[in-house]
């Protein structure tokens, strides 16, 4: 019988290197085990061992830089990284730099196991191009190291070196559109454009001319040619938000041009290949909607090749205070007053459901950083923030009872520039500004058709569509039947 497999452990954490001495060793493995990068590197030069389990952070060395130079000395030895700096960043490098496997800590013993066997059995495949992340990159995109988060994370880095077919699903506001981006920009057509269009925002008639471009003379109103999204694509991302509220016709179309990879605009005859990778979301339960007749089974298998669910903001708490942080440096950026969050307030805000979700959050973060006085944010001005909604605003010193609308939007637009003058850049005024007479006009009109949108939508003269879309924008809560 041939020897048993060596695994190589590096680790600075001893109680580390203990657990998975133990638990390899029950397993029938041998194991040799140090906290130093460069003893796992002279290990490696060696020729010793048949797979390395590596920490990243070590006292002499990162075991992510470490990567590229075992790939390059042993292309076939497989590489499994762990590390308890989970973010997407620390995935997706690990990723492109060839591991094999990259675990976030804490992880199970099972999982290890498991993953260890894969690595050892699976035959040793041609080395991929190593590909690095954009520089200056160093920003992440995504914030949160829920165990539910960093799940994402493995799969987007996983995903970094193909082009399959992705379907997001999240109720609004949980960081779809985000998802898609992140795809597109570690992915490898990242060089190419990244095309989104939302199926809820364009009118039915107009949704295949948009996704396939028209020919001159198409339609009435189509007086010159032009290109559909799947073209403005060409090499890049197409972006398919909403997808569960494409009408039937448009999705019969899609299909099609998904099975045969090429499509012809509305009007044309010639057809085009389409060379693009999709991306879909949808906050709707697509298979709920296939067994209401609304979306076709076929195209939802089609769609759903990897499903990504990103799961409720309540549902990942622990993510609440560095999100709630990210987004008040945000705001600080863009010009408004620094502001902290102590404890108490954390805790409200962990306490409360979120039905907005991320955007809920970051958008009371922006409207307390542009409209608390104080410096530090407490649980009792959190309190205050959720209190009945659809009440009307408790009038504030902002806001003075007697004080007319246009004087109070002038005394915060005042405060929002002296903040610049302060040498804060200013950015996004109009649309904060906006966002903060929006809110309440569209939030009280709401209390008051009991939440009925569509007598709402009749007496702020906007159309349902636009209501729906400011609605969501500035996350307004959706209450039916209250009054
Ligand atoms: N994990 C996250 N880290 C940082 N910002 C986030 C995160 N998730 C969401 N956001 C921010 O929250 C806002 C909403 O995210 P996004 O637009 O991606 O949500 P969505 O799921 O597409 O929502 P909808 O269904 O309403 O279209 C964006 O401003 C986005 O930048
Ligand atoms: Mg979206």
């Amino acid at each position: 019988m041939a020897s048993p497999p060596t695994v190589l452990v590096a680790d600075d954490d001893r109680s580390i290197r203990t657990v998975l001495t133990q638990a390899l060793g029950r397993s029938g493995y041998q194991v040799r085990a140090t906290g130093s990068a460069a003893m796992l590197w002279r290990w490696v030069e060696e020729g010793e061992g048949d797979l390395v389990i590596t920490d990243v952070v070590m006292p002499d060395d990162n075991g992510l830089d470490l990567l590229p130079r075992i790939k390059r000395h042993r292309p076939e030895l497989r590489v499994i990284v762990m590390s308890a700096q989970s973010t997407l960043m620390t995935a997706v490098k690990a990723t492109q730099r060839g591991a094999f496997e990259y675990l976030p800590k804490p992880f199970d013993l099972k999982e290890l196991l498991s993953v260890v066997e894969r690595a050892l059995a699976a035959p040793a495949a041609i080395a991929d191009p190593v590909l690095e992340p954009r520089d200056g990159e160093e920003r992440l995109p995504l914030i949160g190291r829920s165990t539910a988060m960093q799940e994402i994370y493995r799969t987007i880095a996983r995903l970094t070196t193909t082009d399959l077919t992705v379907m997001v699903n999240g109720e609004s506001g949980t960081g779809k559109e985000l998802v898609a981006r992140a795809l597109h920009d570690y992915g490898r057509r990242r060089a190419g454009p990244f095309v989104a269009i939302n199926m809820a925002a364009i009118p039915r008639e107009l949704i295949e001319s948009e996704l396939f471009g028209h020919e001159r003379g198409a339609f009435t109103g189509a007086h010159n040619r032009s290109q559909g999204r799947f073209e403005q694509a060409a090499a890049g991302t197409l972006f398919l938000d909403e997808i569960g509220d494409m009408p039937p016709e448009a999705q019969t179309r899609l299909l099609r041009v998904l099975q045969e990879g090429e499509f012809t605009s509305v009007g044309g005859r010639q057809p085009i290949r389409a060379n693009v990778r999709i991306v879909a979301a949808t906050h709707r339960d697509l298979r709920q909607a296939i067994r209401a007749g609304q979306f076709r089974e076929d195209l939802f298998y089609r769609l759903n090749v990897v499903p990504i669910r990103l799961p409720p903001l309540r549902e990942r708490a622990e993510d609440i205070g560095v999100l709630a942080r990210h987004f008040l440096e945000k705001a600080r950026e863009g010009g408004l007053p620094a502001k902290a969050l102590d404890q108490g307030a954390i805790d409200a805000l962990r306490a409360y459901r979120w039905p907005g979700n991320v955007r809920e959050l970051e958008n009371l973060m922006r409207r307390l950083a542009a409209l608390t006085p104080q410096e530090v944010i407490t649980a009792d001005i959190i309190s205050a923030e959720f209190a009945e909604p659809g009440e009307p605003v408790e009038p504030s010193e902002f806001h003075g009872p007697g004080e007319d609308l246009g004087a109070a939007v002038e005394r915060h637009i005042r405060t929002l520039l002296s903040a610049s003058r302060d040498g804060m850049p200013t950015r996004d005024i109009y649309d904060q500004v906006l966002a903060e007479v929006e809110r309440p006009l569209i939030r009280l009109t709401l209390a008051s058709t009991r939440g009925n949108q569509i007598k709402a939508a009749a007496m702020l003269g906007l159309n349902r569509n636009t209501l729906r879309k400011k609605i969501k924008d500035l996350a307004i809560p959706v209450v039916r039947g209250i009054g």
